[in-house]
């Protein structure tokens, strides 16, 4: 059978409101009369202005401030702001920060309105996957482009007594509104310019470099993100460089990236991201740091799996034309380095603290979150992650 994009839905009711000064358009983003709850992380949006922006569009409103979602936001944290939500009669939130933000707010929306123990929100060894039926409304402010949640339905949750990191999607967590000014992001460190371009390529890689189903629009969309990424990576990473074209760029591409589109009637692989998040578990490092380290033994362990694409990827990513189809998959791999290196990215796992005995933990924690048969045609088992982790060395 000639192979073809398998049925899908496509929902995605984001308001995306992208430009220069559009914060102070909340006042008519959030009705009248609801009473907000604006949620932070550690402080940059109090440091760099964005938080008494916020307010100030918002003085019409009743508002009221939860600061501390860590960088990886914990349940425990995001349960002391639903008590807070909850003791405080408060109706709507905003979000104000980078991805963990984002994603603790998500959370915080669907376990306020849970019937039950919010951790049964969550599957894999957590708890028992239950569906979300309802969630507090909300709209963000994003800091960092990085993780596309601004404009999708899914989070990421740190349980530390578990050791684990576990995401959950639900139609009901994708954003009323997101904003998007690319000046925002003038205050950013060059490691999360990094780690923004670097989170944004792989998940574009994660939706593409699976095996081939025709899916045309999907690749060359995808093809199209990862040559603005390599193009303008290097720049965007220059924390001086206030290019309001570039960071606008950067900014709607990592968006891009991750609002499912890529992904609706292909395969998907996201095992890069299994393997990190176990990582980022252990030992705190950064999410795209993670990835970095490990995408290289992704591409180099499933190279016969993913063979078909790898060869599409040389070609059209990379304008690879010479040689044969392992020359060309070959170069493009080393090309792939040299990007991520380029940027500042570790490209092996000694360069983010993992060492050759922790990889039997990181082993067994794949299997205690339900990931050991993973990536796109599922036959990623835990030996074959293991392999993949001892190649990152
Ligand atoms: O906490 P503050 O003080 O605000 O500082 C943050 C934080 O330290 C800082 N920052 C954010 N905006 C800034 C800024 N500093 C200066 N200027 C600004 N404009 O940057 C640091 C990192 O922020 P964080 O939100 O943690 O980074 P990121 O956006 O990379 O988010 C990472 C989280 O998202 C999850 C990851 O697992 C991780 O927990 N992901 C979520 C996804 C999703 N919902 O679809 C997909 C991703 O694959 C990812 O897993
Ligand atoms: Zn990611």
């Amino acid at each position: 059978m000639e192979k073809a994009m398998s049925d899908f839905v496509y929902y995605n009711p984001v308001k995306i409101l992208f430009g220069r000064n559009k914060i102070s358009e909340l006042q008519t983003l959030i009705p009248d009369g609801k009473k907000v709850l604006i949620i932070y992380g550690g402080g940059s949006v109090k440091r760099f202005g964005t938080l008494d922006r916020v307010k100030e569009a918002l003085k019409h409103h009743i508002v009221g401030e939860f600061g501390g979602i860590e960088a990886n936001p914990t349940f425990k944290t995001c349960m002391e702001a639903v008590k807070y939500f909850k003791e405080g009669r408060y109706d709507y939130l905003l979000a104000v920060g980078g991805g963990s933000v984002i994603d603790g707010t998500k959370f915080i929306a669907a376990a306020i309105e849970f019937d039950g123990d919010p951790k049964d929100i969550f599957a894999k060894g957590v708890g028992k996957g239950l569906p979300i039926e309802s969630a507090v409304p909300f709209g963000t402010v994003l800091t960092l482009p990085a993780t596309g949640s601004e404009m999708n339905d899914g989070s990421v949750i740190t349980f530390e007594e578990e050791q684990a990191k576990i995401s959950f999607g639900s139609p009901h967590v994708y954003p009323e509104f997101s904003i998007l000014e690319p000046e925002l992001t003038y205050t950013l460190p060059k490691r999360q310019l990094a780690n923004g371009v670097t989170d944004a390529f792989v998940h574009v890689i994660e939706q593409y470099l699976t095996y081939p189903v025709n899916g045309k629009v999907q690749d060359e969309f995808a093809e199209g993100l990862l040559r603005i990424l390599i193009d303008i990576g290097p720049s965007v990473v220059d924390e001086d460089h206030h290019d309001y074209a570039l960071r606008s760029n950067y900014m709607w591409t990592a968006t891009l990236a991750l609002n499912r589109l890529l992904s609706r009637g292909v395969p998907g692989d996201w095992s890069t991201h299994a393997l990190g998040h176990e990582i980022t578990v252990m030992n705190h490092t950064d999410h795209a740091r993670s990835l970095s380290a490990l995408l290289p033994a992704v591409m180099v362990v499933r190279k016969l799996k993913k063979w078909d694409k790898l060869v599409q990827y040389a070609e059209n990513v990379w304008g690879i034309t010479e040689g044969s189809e392992e020359v060309k998959i070959d170069t493009a791999i080393l090309k792939t380095v040299a990007f991520l290196k380029s940027i500042g990215m570790p490209t092996n796992l000694s360069a983010v603290g993992v060492e050759e005995k922790d990889i039997d933990t990181l082993v067994k924690q794949l299997e205690t979150h339900g990931n050991a048969a993973i990536s796109e045609r599922g036959d990623q088992t835990l030996e074959v992650s293991r392999e993949i982790y001892r190649a990152s060395l």
